[in-house]
This record gives structure tokens, sequence and C-alpha cells, in this order.
């Protein structure tokens, strides 16, 4: 269960790691003066705050963080700065959503407040996911025994929260397609 719960992390930061990549590659090229590509803008933000905001980070603090704190003292900074990254995440998706409608009314400014936002954002959250990789699930292997890997496995293979009646990954997913559908090259299909 332990390789299991792992692949699945890892499947989910990859995922969001290319949704990241889409943002900060197209952020860049605003600034060098191509045009805001709205639709797809859109979507990755709807990704943003449908999937890793809604849906990854809140399965990481509920499940994986709580089982590691049960076990060990060791993580508990490196915890809490992960969870302060997760609550940092959401203003800053809000911001972007402020910033891109701005952008799109015209307003003087919107451009570099966009894409300085995007690309903070981007690589912030990079950075977070790496912290999680290198430094969090090394501790987890050593000190979680079978029975937390088998519940975090269970939580986390589970797609949608029927509590919340939300399918978070079936959106996510579908966001997802329309990212890469809508996407220009070499981010989606070649052309
Ligand atoms: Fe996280
Ligand atoms: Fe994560």
């Amino acid at each position: 269960m332990k390789t299991a719960a792992i692949q699945i992390l890892k499947n989910e930061h990859l995922a969001i790691a290319a949704v990241l990549y889409a943002l900060h590659w197209l952020a860049r090229g605003m600034r060098k003066g191509e045009a805001p590509n709205f639709p797809v803008l859109r979507a990755i933000l709807d990704y943003i705050v449908s999937y890793p905001d809604r849906w990854h980070h809140p399965k990481e603090d509920t499940h994986l963080f709580t089982a590691i704190r049960s076990r060990t003292h060791e993580a508990d900074a490196l915890i809490a700065r992960l969870e302060r990254e997760h609550r940092l995440g959401h203003p800053m998706v809000e911001d972007l959503k402020r910033e891109l409608i701005a952008l799109q009314n015209g307003e003087d400014g919107a451009l570099e407040a966009f894409c300085s936002c995007a690309i903070r954002y981007a690589e912030l959250e990079w950075r977070h996911l790496r912290t999680e990789e290198d430094q969090l699930l090394p501790i987890a292997e050593r000190v979680l025994q079978p029975e937390d890997w088998r519940a975090i496995h269970e939580a986390f293979q589970e797609n949608d929260n029927p509590l919340f009646g939300i399918k978070p990954k079936d959106e996510a997913d579908a966001l997802y397609q329309r990212i890469l559908a809508l996407a220009p090259s070499p981010i989606g299909p070649p052309a």
C-alpha cells in the first residue's frame, strides 16, 4: 500500500506541475508581448481552484500530515510550513482571478500584476511539491506503519467525496483535458 499511495501522490503532483508549467509559460510569453490566451488562463485558474486547492492539499492535511504527526515530532516544523503554504495558495489564486478580470477589462498595470503573481504562484507551488517529495516523503516512508499507509492509500485513491456532493477528480480531469486542448504548442497538441 505504501508504494501505491506514494505513486498516487506523485501522479497528482505531476498533473499539477504540468498545469503550473502552462501558467508560467503563458505569463512569461505575455510579458514578452504575446496576447493573453484568456480561455486557457481561465481554465488553468479553474483547475487550480478545483484540484490542488479543494482536493489535493486538503487530502494531505487530513491524512498524510496527521499520520506523520502521530508517529513523530521530527517533521513538525516542516509540516507547519507546508500547511502554511497550503493556506497561502488560496488567496493568491483569488488575486490571480481578480487580476485576470482586470486584464480583460484593459485596466492599467493589469498585465504586469497578473504575470508577476502567476510566475510567483507557479514557482511557490513547484517548490512546495518538491519539498513534499524530497523532504517529507522520506520521513513518511521511515515512520509510517502499514496500517497508516492502508488508510492513506484508501483516502488518496478515493476520487470523489460524496459527503460534500462534489466530484473534484472528474471535474479536474475534464478541466485538465480542456487546458491541453486549448493550450498552444508546445503545451497542447502539436499544431
Ligand atoms: Fe501540499
Ligand atoms: Fe502535494
